[in-house]
Order: C-alpha cells, then sequence, then structure tokens
C-alpha cells in the first residue's frame, strides 16, 4: 500500500524513480511525484492519477538529478488529488518527503506547527512531516539531528524517506512499514518493496522497525533512532527481475495465474517425497509441534480463504483449528496460551492487520508461525516460525498464484501437525502425495483447456453472480466471489452449498448464475443444493470432473481432472480466477489495479 522509491549515485536518478514507481505501481495508483536535488534546490513533480501521466508530464518538463525520492500512492488522509500526492514539502521547499502508513498524531503536530506559523496546503497525515523538521532546522537542529528529532515524535506506522536542500543524502526511517535497501557499487536504491529496484540490484538490507538509513554517495548506515549504529547485513534475493514483468501478457493477472504449474511445483519442490510416502517441510522436524493442542489461523481476504482451508483440513484429521479474520482479532480472539499455535497466512508478510493480529497472539503468550510469500518480511520475522510459500512475486492486485500455494504450504503443515498433535496423517498418503505431485501438471491442463472464457462471455449481463461449495469447496466459493467482484466491480457473494436454502435462495433468479463447486466431499448433497437454485430458474456452471452426476443438471460445466478431495478445490479455483479475469477484461475494467484497492494493505 503506496509505494516508495528513492536514489543516490551517479547516475541520473529520475529514470531509476519512474522505473522504480511502475514496478510498485500494484502498491497504490491513486497519485504519483517525484524530488530530486537538482542543483539549485529541491524541485518536484506530482499529480493524481497513475505513473504513466506522472511519466509524460515530466516529458514536457524534464527534471534532473543525481539524488531523489519518489512515491506512488493509495489514498487513506485526502482525496487522491494534486496536492495530496507525495512527496511533501515544508513551505520553504526545503525538505522533501515520501511516506507510507499513518501518522496517528498528525492532527496534534499539526496544531502545534500552525500556531508557529507553518502553512499546510493538503489534507494529508504526511505533510506534518517536512514541516517538524523545518521547524527544527529553524531552531538551529542539523540536517540529521533535525530528521532525528522529528521521527521521534512521531505516532503511528511510517516508512520514510526525507531529501533536504543541497546535500545528496537521503534519511530513511521504519516503524511498521516496510523499507528495504539495495546496493549496487556507488549506486544505492531504497524502496518500500525489492520489485522496485530489482533491474538494478539484488542486493539489499532491510531495515527493522526503529531503524534509520542515512544514505550518501559513500554509501549507508544503519542506525538506531539515537544515532547508535547497528548491524543490517547485505542478502541477496533470488527473485528474476523478468518475473517481475509483464512479459508477453495484457495483465500481471493473467500471467499469474499461467504461472501456477511452476509455482506450485516450486511450492512442493523437496518437500514431498511420493515414493517414500514422505512430507518433509525444512525446518519442522516430527515432534515440533508435540506441545500444541489447538490451532488459530488468522489472515485476510484471499489469504483468509486459504487459512480456512488449512484450517478444515486440520479440524477433519482431529486437530482443532479455527480460521479468524485478522481485523477482527482483537474483538473476538478466542483464548490463547503456551500450547496455542497461532499460524498468520499472508503473501506479503505486511498486511497492518495481520501484524497486529500476530502482535497479540505473541503478548498473549502463544507460539506464533508465519506462512508467506516474502522473505524477510514484517510477519516472516515477527513469528517465532516461517514458511515460505516460494511463489513468486505477485504483482497483480487480485492474488491468484499465492492462493494455491498457500493452501498447499498448509496441507503440508497439516500433516506435521496432525502426526505430532494426534499421531495421524490428514491424508492416505499413497493417494495423496502422487496427486499432489500431479498437481502443478493438472493446473497446466486445466490452463490449456478451459472454457472460462466463454462461459464469462455467456453470463456477463447477468445481475449477481453466486458461488457455493461444501467442506473444502466452501473457502473456494469465498475466494471465487471474491476475485469476481474485485476486479469485475459485479455483485457476488460465495456461500456454504447448504446455506443457500437459509436464505440467500430468495436471491436466486434466472439472472443470477450459480457456480457450483464440486471436490469429492459430499457431492451429492450439493448437488442437491444446485438444484434447488436451478428449480428456481438460476443458470448452474458446474465445476467438477468430466461424467460427474452434476454435468447432467448443470448448464454449463467448467471441468477439473479427477484428484483427492484435498486437491480438487485448488483446481475449481483455477478455473474460477479465470472466469473473473474473463469476465473483467470483457467489461474492459483496469484488472491489475482495481478501484479502491492496492496490493498491500499496510493500514489498520
Ligand atoms: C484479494 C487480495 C487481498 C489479500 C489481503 C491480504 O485478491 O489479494 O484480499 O489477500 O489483502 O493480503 P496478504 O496476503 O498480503 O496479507
Amino acid at each position: 500500500m503506496c509505494g516508495i522509491i528513492g536514489h543516490v549515485g551517479n547516475g541520473d536518478a529520475i529514470d531509476t524513480l519512474l522505473t522504480g514507481l511502475e514496478n510498485l505501481e500494484y502498491r497504490g495508483y491513486d497519485s504519483a511525484g517525484v524530488a530530486v536535488q537538482n542543483g539549485s534546490g529541491i524541485e518536484i513533480q506530482k499529480r493524481s492519477g497513475r505513473v504513466s501521466e506522472l511519466k509524460a508530464s515530466i516529458e514536457d518538463r524534464p527534471l534532473r538529478g543525481r539524488v531523489g525520492i519518489g512515491h506512488t500512492r493509495w489514498s487513506t488522509h485526502g482525496p487522491p488529488t494534486d496536492e495530496n500526492a507525495h512527496p511533501h514539502t515544508d513551505s520553504t521547499e526545503d525538505v522533501a518527503v515520501v511516506h507510507n502508513g499513518i501518522i496517528e498524531n498528525y492532527a496534534e503536530l499539526k496544531e502545534r506547527l500552525s500556531a508557529r506559523g507553518h502553512e499546510f496546503t493538503s489534507d494529508t497525515d504526511t505533510e506534518v512531516i517536512p514541516h517538524l523538521i523545518q521547524q527544527y532546522v529553524d531552531e538551529g537542529y542539523g540536517n540529521e539531528a533535525a530528521f532525528r528529532r522529528a521521527v521521534e515524535e512521531l505516532e503511528g506506522s511510517y516508512a520514510i524517506a526525507v531529501m533536504l536542500s543541497g546535500e545528496h543524502t537521503l534519511y530513511a526511517a521504519r516503524q511498521g512499514s516496510p523499507l528495504v535497501v539495495g546496493v549496487e557499487g556507488e549506486e544505492f536504491f531504497l524502496a518500500s518493496d525489492v520489485p522496485a529496484f530489482l533491474e538494478y540490484t539484488d542486493t539489499v538490507a532491510y531495515l527493522e522497525d526503529g531503524d534509520v538509513a542515512i544514505v550518501d554517495p559513500d554509501g549507508v548506515e544503519f542506525t538506531d533512532l539515537e544515532g547508535d549504529s547497528v548491524d543490517r547485513d547485505l542478502e541477496t534475493v533470488d527473485w528474476d527481475p523478468e518475473q517481475t514483468g509483464k512479459g508477453e501478457y495484457d495483465h500481471f493477472m493473467l500471467k499469474e495465474i499461467d504461472e501456477q504449474p511452476t509455482s506450485l511445483a516450486q511450492t512442493i519442490e523437496g518437500r514431498i517425497d511420493p515414493e517414500r510416502g514422505a512430507i518433509d517441510l525444512e525446518g519442522f522436524e516430527p515432534g515440533t509441534f508435540e506441545d500444541v493442542s489447538s490451532v488459530q489461523l488468522i489472515a485476510c481476504g484471499t489469504s483468509y480463504h486459504a487459512a480456512l482451508y488449512g484450517s478444515l483440513v486440520l479440524n477433519a484429521a482431529g486437530v482443532s483449528a479455527r480460521a479468524l479474520l485478522a481485523n477482527e482479532y482483537s474483538v473476538c480472539a478466542p483464548p490463547v496460551d503456551e500450547e496455542t499455535l497461532v499460524i498468520a497466512v499472508s503473501q506479503s508478510g505486511e498486511t497492518a492487520d495481520t501484524l497486529s493480529a500476530l502482535r497479540q497472539a505473541t503478548e498473549e503468550g502463544a507460539r506464533t508461525l508465519t506462512v508467506t510469500n516474502v522473505v524477510g518480511s514484517t510477519a516472516a520475522r515477527q513469528a517465532d516460525d516461517s514458511v515460505l510459500i516460494r511463489a513468486g512475486p505477485e504483482i497483480g492486485v487480485a492474488a491468484t498464484k499465492t492462493f494455491s500455494s498457500q493452501a498447499v504450504v498448509l496441507e503440508l503443515l497439516a500433516h506435521r501437525l496432525t502426526r505430532d498433535v494426534v499421531g495421524e496423517t490428514p491424508y492416505d498418503l499413497e493417494s495423496y502425495l502422487p496427486a499432489l505431485a500431479r498437481l502443478p501438471q493438472q493446473v497446466d491442463d486445466v490452463l490449456e483447456e478451459s472454457d472460462a472464457e466463454r462461459i464469462a462471455r455467456h453470463y456477463r449481463d447477468h445481475e449477481s453472480y453466486f458461488f457455493i461449495g461444501r467442506g473444502l469447496g466452501y473457502p473456494v466459493a469465498l475466494e471465487g466471489a471474491l476475485k469476481f467482484k474485485e476486479i469485475t466491480y459485479e455483485h457476488a457473494e460465495g456461500f456454504a452449498s447448504g446455506e443457500l436454502k437459509h436464505g440467500p435462495l430468495a436471491l436466486v433468479t434466472p439472472k443470477t448464475p450459480v457456480f457450483a463447486i464440486f471436490t469429492g466431499q459430499e457431492d451429492e448433497r450439493t448437488l442437491k443444493n444446485a438444484e434447488e437454485a436451478s428449480t428456481r430458474g438460476a443458470p448452474v456452471v458446474a465445476i467438477c470432473p468430466d461424467g460427474h452426476r452434476a454435468t447432467e443438471i448443470a448448464d454449463a460445466h467448467l471441468e477439473i481432472p479427477d484428484t483427492e478431495p484435498e486437491l480438487a478445490g485448488l483446481l475449481a479455483n483455477v478455473q474460477l480466477q479465470l472466469v473473473s479475469y474473463h469476465a473483467a477484461d470483457l467489461l474492459g475494467r483496469p484488472i491489475d489495479k482495481p478501484r479502491n484497492l492496492a496490493k498491500s494493505v499496510t493500514v489498520e
């Protein structure tokens, strides 16, 4: 949510900043801006709208400088106007700031600064930061001391990058929002997320909460807020810049849907051995979880659907597990103790609601584990343990390949957990492991043969879209509906299939297609529910293997290969991803950047 980029080096900063902003646009796309040191001071261009519009305006009025900062915004305080776009400055324009997160005490700071004559021109919380720094400079503090003094007063969550006029230095600080430094020879980069500068370097150091980084042409210095040096190791990230580009695709979403055979193969690589009948999740030896008595899975959005999927597998195998919305955790968390394992499921590992729930669980004494896609993410570092889903970078705002990898990792974890807790595995390993090994190829088959585009076209003029499933089909129904509404802007709802008759059936008409997911778990009952909708005139689209009984009553069929019930939902989900994608494409929606949304939601 919101993207920050910074550059210090010998080359021109503008290209790096604009490339960085384009790479980061998935984090926010309401407005964008850059600031550079141009020899005589700070020069800024910023505007509402996409990075492409900013780029066009810079082509008309070029900017130059070797040091600069840039920002792409997802609005929290104030609408997406030119004035509210970052960078923000003080009245003299000697201090420029880009910021992600929320300054909770901004109103109080603004009042204090206004009383001292500072004039504010935006509705943002961010604008208090440059004014506060300038205030301390005016009081005689040096630039660095003024920066530190101002940061000390900020309450809330932030990643900030600051430039002061006349200096080839960037000052950065992190509290609750990610920031990473990239190093390539004498070029230095600063960003909220590695893909921002992956074209230039894969050597990075992550800032921790409470860190300050001072970047100038001589290098990077990491300190705490008081100025004491802290060690932050340089690491190499193994993401390939090509992975973060769109390649020949029109949209990241379709590219990422199509990447699932590869991402799933990466997820399971070295972790399963069908011949030995073994599941081996690195770092989780037998007995790791023998003290666990119950499990809570916390997550938001698509990750919550994966968490629900994982909880159902655990419950079916006799381990008490609950999936909970992280944003509700502060008001609904069941009690925890040291025998409770709390699993945070988060693609980005930066979702503020999930981090806050994870913190709460830790404070209350639970054992914690994070399932994430991002090495070094806050959630991975905050939890006692972490497991990577290895799906590769996901740029499209709608999560796709990461859902399937999350669900598979949770199934692998469920094996270790249930073995340790109840002495059994949830699966018949003789059939489950070969089926899991086949999953990437089966996803490939679905992608090759899917009829989703035709079905999306056929049903595009309907009123509402319902998705139903039972057992492991239920989280898939929820996910199918979330994906559909998120990128088409059409009304869509997911239901447990048996729940239809308890109310939602009142909405069912010939204008409400019902997508029914059959996973092999109690399919006869789901079929009955689908028939109830069909009787009321709703077109039914059955997602099931060829020859399944549901195809006899359904108006349309999306085929999935035969597999184990624990995996069938993941194949059905790929069909539903394609339906949503094609429906949104036919409606001409901005698929990778749906309105009002952003990839990583770093505010609560
Ligand atoms: C929907 C989507 C969101 C995220 C949610 C959690 O397509 O992407 O619902 O799943 O914001 O994000 P992470 O997984 O990064 O914690």
